[in-house]
C-alpha cells in the first residue's frame, strides 16, 4: 500500500555525497593525457583564449571539418567548372543583413543550394510571424540574428585548433570554453557545418549537427524548441560565459564478470534515496546525472524528439554541440559532460513540454572554471519484446553500460558523487523499471556510488524499489548474488513462458528464492558466514 504523503524513501538525499564539496583535487589541466584543451592556459578567471593564436586548417577524416576550411569548397560553373569558397559565400551572405523569415530562409539556402528543395521551413516562419510579438520579431532581426551572425562567423578566430572527432573507441577529452561552443552552435543554427546535411555521407554514423530539421514543419513542439533555444542564444549576447565545458568518451575496455563467483561481485549494495517527486537536473544538482540517452547523442533534439535527452540538450544547449564531433556510442561506451550551463526553465514533457523562461544557473564552478554538472549520457537497448530484456547477454550489456557512464577507476570513491538517475530506458525504449533500477544499483554499486533514483511520480515504483533495496541491504546480498539471481529467473520463468508476460513479477522471484535459502532466523547471515 503506498502512502500518499510518502513523497521519498531510504537515504535523506542530503546525506548523499555532490560536487563539488565531495570533490578530490583536480590535477593540473595541460598534463592530462588523452586531453584535448582548445584555449590557452593559464586563463586566470578571465575569458579563456582560443590557442594557437591562428586558425589551423586541417581537411581530414580525424577531425570536424569546419565550415571556415579553406578545403570547404562548391563547385560553379563558369566557362569551365571552377571551385570556390563556401566559407566566402556564407560570410557575404550572413553579412549582407536580412530583415524578415523568407530573407534568413534565403540566406541559409545560398551557401545550402542542393538543399533548397528539400528543406522546410514552417516552425521558422511560424515562430517569426505567429509566436514572437512585433517588437520581439524586430529585436530577433535587428540585434540577435546579427550577433548571431558575428558570433559564427568568428569561427576562424575561436576555434583555431582543429576538433578531433571522438571515434568508436576512443578514450579522448575535448575541453574549450564556453565562447568555442557557442559559436560553434550559432554555425549549428545557420546550418553551416560540410558534409552534415545528408546522412548518406562520410558522417552517416555521427548525428545531425545543422539545425535544418528544427525549422521544420508545422508543430507547436518545434517553435517551443526554438524558444528554448533562442533563450541560449539572447542569454550569449547578453553576458558572455566565461567557463569550460569537457567532453569525454569513455569505453569500458573489458566487460565486468557479473557473477557471484568473481571477486568483483562481493560487493554489496550502495544507499539508495528514492522519490516520486522531483527531477534529476533540479534535485540532483551535483550528483552525476544521467542522461538517458541515444547512442546518436542528443537524439532527436534538433529534430522531432522531445522527451528526457532532448529536453535536458534544450535546457542545457551547450550539450549540443557534443553531436558535431561524437560518433554513435557503442555497447561498451559512453559520453561524459562536465561544466554545461542550464540557460532555460521548462513546464510540461513531450507533446505538453513548454519553454518557461530563462533560467540563471547558480552551480558553482570547480578548479578548471567548469560548472559542477557533470552528465553522463548512456543509451539503453530498446525493447519491443517484454521478454527480451532478461536475456543474460542484454543484462550484460545494460549493466556494463551502466558501469562505463557510472564508474571512475580513477578516483577514491569517497570523491565521487551519487548517480542521479531514473527509469532509464523505460520510456521510448520500452525497458521494465523494476528490472532496470536494480541494474543501475547494481553498477551503482560497483562504482562505489550511492543512487539518488527518481521514479518521476510514480510512488508505487517508489515504494517497491525502496522494498527490495531494504531487503537486499538487510540480507546482505552481494551484487554476484543478485545478478545470479536474474540469471535463475530468466531460466526459470521467462524461458517458459513462450512469448506471454511472466506469470512470477521478478521482484517476487527473488523474495521468494532469498527467503527459501535463507533460514527465517538466519537472516543476519553475513556474521553467519564469514
Ligand atoms: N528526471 C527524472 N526522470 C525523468 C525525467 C527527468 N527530468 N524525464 C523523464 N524521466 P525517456 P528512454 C523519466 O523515454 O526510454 C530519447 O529520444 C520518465 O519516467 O526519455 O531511455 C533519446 O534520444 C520517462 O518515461 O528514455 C533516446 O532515443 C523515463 O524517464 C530515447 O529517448 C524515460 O525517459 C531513450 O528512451
Amino acid at each position: 500500500v503506498v502512502k500518499p504523503d510518502v513523497k521519498w524513501l531510504g537515504t535523506p538525499i542530503n546525506e548523499l555525497k555532490r560536487m563539488p564539496e565531495c570533490g578530490g583535487p583536480l590535477p593540473p589541466l595541460k598534463d592530462v593525457p588523452g586531453h584535448h584543451p582548445m584555449y590557452l592556459i593559464p586563463f586566470n578567471g578571465k575569458v579563456p583564449v582560443p590557442y594557437p593564436a591562428k586558425f589551423k586548417d586541417t581537411w581530414d577524416d580525424v577531425h570536424v571539418k569546419m565550415p571556415c576550411s579553406s578545403w570547404n569548397l562548391f563547385p560553379v560553373q563558369d566557362e569551365v567548372m571552377v571551385q570556390r569558397s563556401r566559407w566566402e559565400l556564407i560570410k557575404e551572405t550572413l553579412n549582407n543583413a536580412f530583415t524578415s523569415q523568407p530573407e534568413l530562409q534565403n540566406a541559409i539556402l545560398k551557401y545550402n543550394a542542393s538543399q533548397a528543395k528539400k528543406w522546410d521551413f514552417t516552425a521558422l516562419r511560424l515562430y517569426c510571424t505567429k509566436v514572437l510579438e512585433p517588437d520581439a520579431a524586430e529585436h530577433l532581426f535587428d540585434s540577435l540574428l546579427p550577433d548571431m551572425v558575428q558570433l559564427a562567423l568568428r569561427a576562424s578566430e575561436l576555434c583555431t585548433k582543429p576538433i578531433p572527432l571522438l571515434k568508436r573507441g576512443m578514450n579522448h577529452s575535448i575541453t574549450m570554453s564556453q565562447e568555442q561552443v557557442a559559436c560553434l552552435l550559432a554555425n549549428a543554427f545557420f546550418c553551416t557545418f560540410p558534409r552534415r546535411n545528408s546522412r548518406r555521407t562520410e558522417y552517416c554514423n555521427y548525428p545531425d549537427i545543422n539545425f535544418f530539421r528544427l525549422f521544420e514543419g508545422p508543430s507547436s513542439r518545434k517553435i517551443e524548441k526554438l524558444k528554448t533555444l533562442m533563450c541560449y542564444f539572447k542569454s550569449l549576447t547578453e553576458q558572455k560565459p566565461t567557463g569550460l565545458v569537457t567532453f569525454t568518451r569513455k569505453s569500458l575496455d573489458k566487460p565486468l564478470n557479473w557473477k557471484s563467483k568473481d571477486p568483483f561481485s562481493q560487493t554489496r549494495l550502495t544507499n539508495l534515496h528514492i522519490t516520486c517527486e522531483g527531477t534529476i537536473e533540479d534535485d540532483g544538482y551535483g550528483m552525476l546525472q544521467v542522461d538517458f540517452a541515444n547512442r546518436f547523442v542528443g537524439g532527436g533534439v534538433t529534430s522531432s524528439g522531445l522527451v528526457q535527452e532532448e529536453i535536458r540538450f534544450l535546457i542545457n544547449p551547450e550539450l549540443i554541440v557534443s553531436r558535431l564531433f561524437t560518433e554513435a556510442l557503442d555497447h561498451n561506451e559512453c559520453l561524459i559532460i562536465t561544466g554545461t550551463q542550464q540557460y532555460s526553465k521548462y513546464t510540461g514533457y513531450g507533446q505538453t513540454y513548454q519553454w518557461d523562461g530563462s533560467h540563471q544557473d547558480t552551480i558553482p564552478s570547480d578548479g578548471w572554471q567548469r560548472r559542477c554538472t557533470e552528465i553522463v549520457a548512456i543509451d539503453a537497448l530498446q525493447f519491443k519484446n517484454f521478454l527480451e530484456q532478461f536475456r543474460p547477454e542484454r543484462l550484460n550489456r545494460e549493466l556494463n553500460k551502466a558501469y562505463c557512464g557510472f564508474a571512475r577507476p580513477e578516483e577514491q570513491s569517497k570523491n565521487l558523487a551519487a548517480v542521479a538517475t531514473g527509469n532509464w530506458g523505460c520510456g521510448v525504449f520500452g525497458g521494465d523499471t523494476r528490472l532496470k533500477a536494480l541494474l543501475q544499483m547494481l553498477a551503482a554499486a560497483e562504482a562505489g556510488r550511492d543512487v539518488a533514483y527518481f521514479t518521476f511520480g510514480d510512488s508505487q515504483l517508489m515504494t517497491d524499489v525502496h522494498k527490495m533495496h531494504s531487503f537486499l541491504t538487510q540480507r546482505k546480498i552481494s551484487v554476484g548474488e543478485v545478478y545470479d539471481l536474474l540469471g535463475q529467473y530468466y531460466s526459470s520463468v521467462c524461458k517458459s513462458c513462450l512469448g506471454r508476460r511472466p506469470d512470477v513479477s521478478l521482484y517476487s522471484f527473488i523474495y521468494q528464492q532469498v527467503s527459501s535459502f535463507l533460514a527465517p532466523d538466519d537472516s543476519d547471515r553475513g556474521s553467519a558466514r564469514h
